[in-house]
């Protein structure tokens, strides 16, 4: 079965082609960057327009990749929810029409979950990697989601903990923004560390006792500016790597440590961490060396597969199309996932049971 994935939620118009058991064959993301960057940050009206002018070309970019193109696709997966409405709406609208008029199956996607079963994607010309079995423990660290889940099937999976306040994305974004470094503010902090001195400036790992794995990184936030008011932006590049090195140096350790938390607390061996900042080298290097030391086996999809992509979208809509699961076409779009807190959760975000 070939899946069409489409993802619009956020600044990324993307459209992908799967098969069911994960082997990618097109893959097309048109990033927003550009139109964002001057701001610091998501405008969500600007977000919308760049959907609206840019999904026909990607959907047509990723259909032409692949032989047969449209007339092969078996069915359509497309982001539901969580993200910016007037996003997301472009691809859901799109994603029905074509259903609707190629007469396909259609299934609404939670994007959390694609993040999640990205790292069951097979790309071309990457050795078959191995990979974990459910039951895992998935860290999803983005720009706008940090949190723990069991996964336990690709339809049974609960909320363990979450970011308090910010997302580990946005502090990277929103630091950024604070030393005028451009935007998004993660990769950019990435490559500044990654020839700084982590220990150069001590900030305080938040959330530090063992009894919670919930993550909070708007105190980290507050601290750096609260630096930055005293000293300065440092003018000097070695300053510069320092203060970077040191700032993301704790968001890595928060995230490692919680997760290593979260496995010993699940008696799970298996983590999957996934999402726009696994990307990170520091906080893949990190993970690993902790993994190791704890018995653990770690999971981190490729950087590409790990920011947003729709091949995410098409694999874990896939999952639902193989239990024989449909949306009709009168399904609504979610701006926020508000059932998934404490539990267990169909992906659909409703609740099975309170835990
Ligand atoms: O998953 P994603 O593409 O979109 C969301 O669903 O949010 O994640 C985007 C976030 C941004 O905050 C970006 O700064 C961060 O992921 N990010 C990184 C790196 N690459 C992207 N953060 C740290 N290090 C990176 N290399
Ligand atoms: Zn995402």
């Amino acid at each position: 079965m070939r899946v069409l994935g489409i993802e619009s939620s956020c600044d990324e118009t993307a459209a992908a082609l799967v098969t069911d058991d994960g082997e990618v064959l097109a893959d097309v993301v048109a990033s927003q960057i550009a139109v964002h960057s001057p701001y610091g940050g998501i405008v969500p009206e600007l977000a919308s327009r760049a959907h609206m002018k840019a999904i026909i070309p990607v959907l047509r970019e990723a259909l032409d990749k692949v032989p047969g193109g449209l007339q092969r696709v078996d069915a359509i997966a497309v982001t539901q929810g969580p993200g910016l409405v007037g996003s997301l709406l472009i691809g859901v609208q799109i994603a029905k029409a074509l259903a609707w008029s190629l007469g396909k199956p259609l299934v609404g996607v939670n994007h959390l979950d694609g993040h999640l079963f990205a790292i069951y994607l097979r790309r071309p010309g990457k050795e078959a990697a191995v990979l974990p079995s459910m039951p895992f423990v998935g860290l999803l660290v983005s720009g706008g989601h940090t949190a723990l889940y069991r996964v336990q099937d690709f339809d049974d999976i609960a909320l363990l903990a979450q970011t308090r306040d910010d997302a580990a994305g946005e502090a990277f974004d929103k630091v950024a923004k604070l030393l005028g470094l451009g935007y998004p503010g993660g990769p950019i902090i990435d490559k500044l560390a990654a020839r700084g001195r982590p220990d150069a400036i001590a900030f305080p790992l938040p959330m530090a006792s063992r009894k919670t794995l919930d993550f909070s990184f708007s105190g980290l936030k507050t601290a750096l500016a609260r630096h930055i008011q005293r000293e300065g932006v440092p003018e000097d590049d070695q300053a510069l790597a320092d203060l970077c090195a040191s700032f993301q140096a704790v968001i890595v350790e928060s995230l490692v440590r919680k997760s290593i938390l979260a496995c010993q607390q699940e008696g799970m061996d298996q983590l999957v961490i996934t999402g726009g900042v696994a990307a990170n080298r520091g906080l893949r290097a990190r993970a690993e060396e902790v993994c190791a030391d704890n018995g653990i086996r770690l999971f981190i999809p490729p950087p590409i597969s790990c920011t947003d992509n729709a091949a995410m979208i098409a694999m874990a809509g896939a999952c639902r199309l193989a239990a024989g699961e449909r949306d009709d076409l009168s399904f609504a779009v979610y701006s926020r996932d508000p059932e998934r807190r404490r539990g267990r959760f169909r992906s659909d975000g409703t609740l099975i049971e309170r835990t």
